[in-house]
C-alpha cells in the first residue's frame, strides 16, 4: 500500500508560529511535527509516500526531507494545493500516485504512536477510520453508533452536540473508490471538501469499518494540541516526568 500524508493548509489556528514556516515543520520535541505521521507509515511498512502541501512555505519541506531516505523511505514525492480547499481537496491531488490502488492517508498534524500496521495488512476494500476517545468530541469529526454499537450510522464534523466521545482521527485507509467520491463532492458551509463527506459516502455503501487506535494520538494544529503533543514525546523519551 501507498500513502499520502495530507501537509497543505495556511496554519492560522497557530499564527504567529506559522508566519516564517509551514504548521507541520514546527517541532514537536525533537523532530518536525511532519515526521511523526511519515514515522508511523514507515512502522506499518509504507515506504512510498506521496506529501501534499501548498502555500508560501511549502519549498522548506524538500530542505527537511530531501528524499526522505533519512526516514526510510523508498520514494517521496511532492503535490502542491494551489488553495486550501479542504482536506478532501488535498487528497484529490494523489490520485495519479495511488495508481488505483489502496492508500494510506494520514494528516500531517496527527502523531500517534499506535500501531497501525495490522489494519495495513489486512485491509482489502471500503474505508477504515481510526477512532479515539476524546474529553472535547465537538473539535473534531464524531461518529453515531447504531444502538448495539456495531456500525457506525454517520459521521458529523464538529458537531454542537457530539453523539458519542470519540474522534475520528486524521488516519483512513481507502479503496480506490475514494477519488470517485471525491469527484461528487460539494463545498461544505466552510467552503471545504470535507473528509467527512467521504467517509459518509462509504457508510452510505456499506463499507466503512473503524478500530480503535491502541496507543496514545492527538492532532498538534492548536496550541493546546502542539502543547500536549510536546509534552507527551518529551516524556515518553524521559527527558521530563
Ligand atoms: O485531526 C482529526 C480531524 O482533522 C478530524 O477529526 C476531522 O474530521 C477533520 O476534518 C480534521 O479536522 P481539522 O479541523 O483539525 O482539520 P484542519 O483544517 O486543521 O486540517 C488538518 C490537516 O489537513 C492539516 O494539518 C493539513 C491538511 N489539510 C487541510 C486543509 C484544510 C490540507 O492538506 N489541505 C487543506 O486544504
Amino acid at each position: 500500500m501507498k500513502g499520502i500524508i495530507l501537509a497543505g493548509g495556511l496554519g492560522t489556528r497557530l499564527y504567529p508560529l506559522t508566519y516564517a514556516t509551514n504548521k507541520h515543520l514546527l517541532p514537536i520535541y525533537d523532530q518536525p511535527m511532519v515526521f511523526y505521521p511519515i514515522r508511523t507509515l514507515v512502522a506499518a511498512g509504507i515506504t512510498e509516500i506521496m506529501l501534499v502541501t501548498g502555500g508560501p512555505h511549502a519549498g522548506h519541506f524538500m530542505r527537511v526531507l530531501k528524499n526522505g531516505k533519512e526516514l526510510g523511505l523508498k520514494h517521496l514525492e511532492y503535490a502542491y494545493q494551489e488553495n486550501e480547499g479542504g482536506i478532501a481537496q488535498a487528497l484529490s491531488l494523489a490520485e495519479d500516485f495511488a495508481d488505483k490502488k489502496s492508500v494510506a492517508v494520514i494528516l500531517g498534524d496527527n502523531t500517534t504512536d499506535a500501531d497501525i500496521r495490522p489494519s495495513v495488512r489486512d485491509f482489502k476494500k471500503g474505508a477504515l477510520v481510526f477512532l479515539k476517545t476524546v474529553s472535547d468530541p465537538g473539535r473534531y469529526g464524531v461518529p453515531v453508533f447504531s444502538g448495539d454499537r456495531r456500525s457506525i450510522l454517520r459521521i458529523e464534523e464538529k458537531p454542537s452536540r457530539p453523539k458519542s466521545d470519540f474522534a475520528v482521527t486524521g488516519l483512513y485507509l481507502y479503496d480506490h473508490r475514494v477519488f470517485d467520491f471525491i469527484r461528487e463532492l460539494k463545498p461544505s458551509a466552510r467552503g471545504e471538501l470535507e473528509i467527512t463527506d467521504v467517509n459518509n459516502f462509504y457508510i452510505r455503501e456499506g463499507l466503512l469499518n473503524w478500530s480503535v487506535l491502541d496507543g496514545f494520538w492527538t492532532d498538534a494544529g492548536k496550541f493546546e494540541t502542539l502543547y500536549l503533543a510536546n509534552h507527551y514525546w518529551a516524556a515518553k523519551k524521559g527527558v521530563i516526568p
